[in-house]
């Protein structure tokens, strides 16, 4: 098989804070293959949003890539190496800032964000903010970037589109202004777009038609997509494959089909308990129990071991290696959970944690936390 189009190596992006290090991505591995649309999905402060902006490198202050390698067409976008005396040294393959501004945001790799009003000026019309943006990063001229601005419109289901080119973006509902970011991002026929929840915030119905309308361009553009997500149920409707974030590491990746159905790490299965299942009729939902610890100070050992309703004495004790643990005749399954392991899981004592009811009583569920604070956004609930 060809080279991946992205490959994200070993990424570490950290907020130097003054409460501590906060280890947001700490050691991520992952791929995207050119016209794939793959999701990586987690609870909230899993460190999806940092992991897809250190892609970008559009980490704010006072986060920093501290190690890592980012691989985008043969690109290095990031190329880090962590000294042992705590340097981060720069390779000279690593794209300047510049390059990345004028070569790859936009152009290469678009990015949607979960909230349209942070993309838009709301001082400016859709239209103008589209063509400039084209006229920007495509060198053609006002005309020709008007005419490629209405088609987009069209393309991603604004009806009118010669008309709604020159209204404000607070004249959008929320589903048709995330239509419009997303005509901006195919506006230069990128490789890869980046799709940081770009749904959340939007009802059911209206999630449904844009990730339909995704579907959709998708297969038309062949373009690539990661897609940033909390909610399984948006995983089975759209992608080809999928990482599983926990506590800033990728837990699990496989296809989807797999990861549903043959789900190896346990807090997959917490996730996969806790969403309502397109693929099945469930009768009661089971919400994961406990918090996700602080990125702070993450638990010894396996991090998901204070929440794991399978963890033992040994969970503690042993990190576990993210491994490939398919047949050679399967597509590729990785998991990182001492299960899979030669570290004497099996013999180890039982370990009461918060979903062995060691805590039971007033937990936090982390679906409210989900559906209120990581989603409360302007555009929430617009309806088209
Ligand atoms: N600007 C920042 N300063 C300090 N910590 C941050 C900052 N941005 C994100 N974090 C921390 O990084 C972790 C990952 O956050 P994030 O990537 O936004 O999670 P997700 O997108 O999965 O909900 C969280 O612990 C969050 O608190
Ligand atoms: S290593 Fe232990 S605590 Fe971690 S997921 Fe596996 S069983 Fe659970
Ligand atoms: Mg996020």
């Amino acid at each position: 098989m060809s080279e991946p189009l992205l490959t994200v190596e070993n990424l570490k992006t950290q907020f130097f804070t003054e409460e501590g290090t906060v280890r947001a991505v700490d050691g991520v591995n992952f791929e995207v293959n050119e016209g794939e649309l793959v999701g990586l999905v987690g609870e909230s402060g899993a460190g999806k949003s940092v992991a897809a902006q250190s892609i970008m490198r559009l980490v704010e202050e006072p986060g920093r890539i501290v190690d890592g390698t980012v691989t985008f067409d043969g690109k290095k976008l990031v190329d880090i190496t962590e000294t042992p005396d705590g340097r981060m040294e720069e390779s000279d393959e690593m794209l300047s800032n510049r390059e990345m501004r004028e070569q790859i945001r936009g152009r290469e790799i678009a990015i949607v964000f979960q909230d349209p009003m942070e993309s838009l000026n709301p001082v400016f019309k859709v239209g103008a903010q589209l063509r400039e943006f084209i006229e920007l990063n495509r060198e053609v001229g006002e005309s020709e970037a008007k005419r490629i601005a209405v088609d987009m419109l069209r393309e991603v289901g604004i009806p009118e589109p010669e008309a709604r080119y020159d209204d404000y973006p607070h004249e959008f509902s929320g589903g048709m202004r995330q239509r419009v970011l997303i005509a901006m991002a195919l506006a230069c026929e990128p490789r890869l777009i980046i799709a940081d929840e770009p749904t959340t915030a939007l009802d059911v119905t209206v999630e449904g038609q844009i990730l339909d309308l995704v579907s959709d361009l998708q297969e038309r553009y062949d373009t690539a997509f990661l897609w940033v997500t909390h909610d399984m149920g948006v995983v089975a409707e759209i992608c080809d494959r999928v990482n599983v974030m926990y506590l800033g590491e990728v837990v699990e990746e496989a296809k989807v089909d797999d990861l549903f159905h043959d789900t190896k790490h346990p807090y997959t299965e917490a996730l996969l308990r806790s969403m309502p299942r397109p693929d099945q009729a469930v009768e009661s939902l089971d919400p994961i129990k406990g918090v996700m610890p602080e990125a702070i100070n993450p638990p010894s050992g396996c991090r998901f071991h204070t929440r794991c309703p399978e963890a033992r004495e040994a969970c503690k004790e042993f990190h576990p290696e993210y491994h490939d643990v398919s047949d050679a005749s399967e597509a590729p399954h990785s998991v990182s959970c001492i299960k899979y392991e030669a570290v004497g899981y099996e013999d180890s004592d039982p370990l009461e944690t918060e979903a062995t009811g060691a805590f039971a009583g007033g937990l936090a569920e982390m679906r409210g936390d989900e559906g209120g604070g990581a989603t409360g956004v302007s555009g929430g609930g617009a309806d088209e």
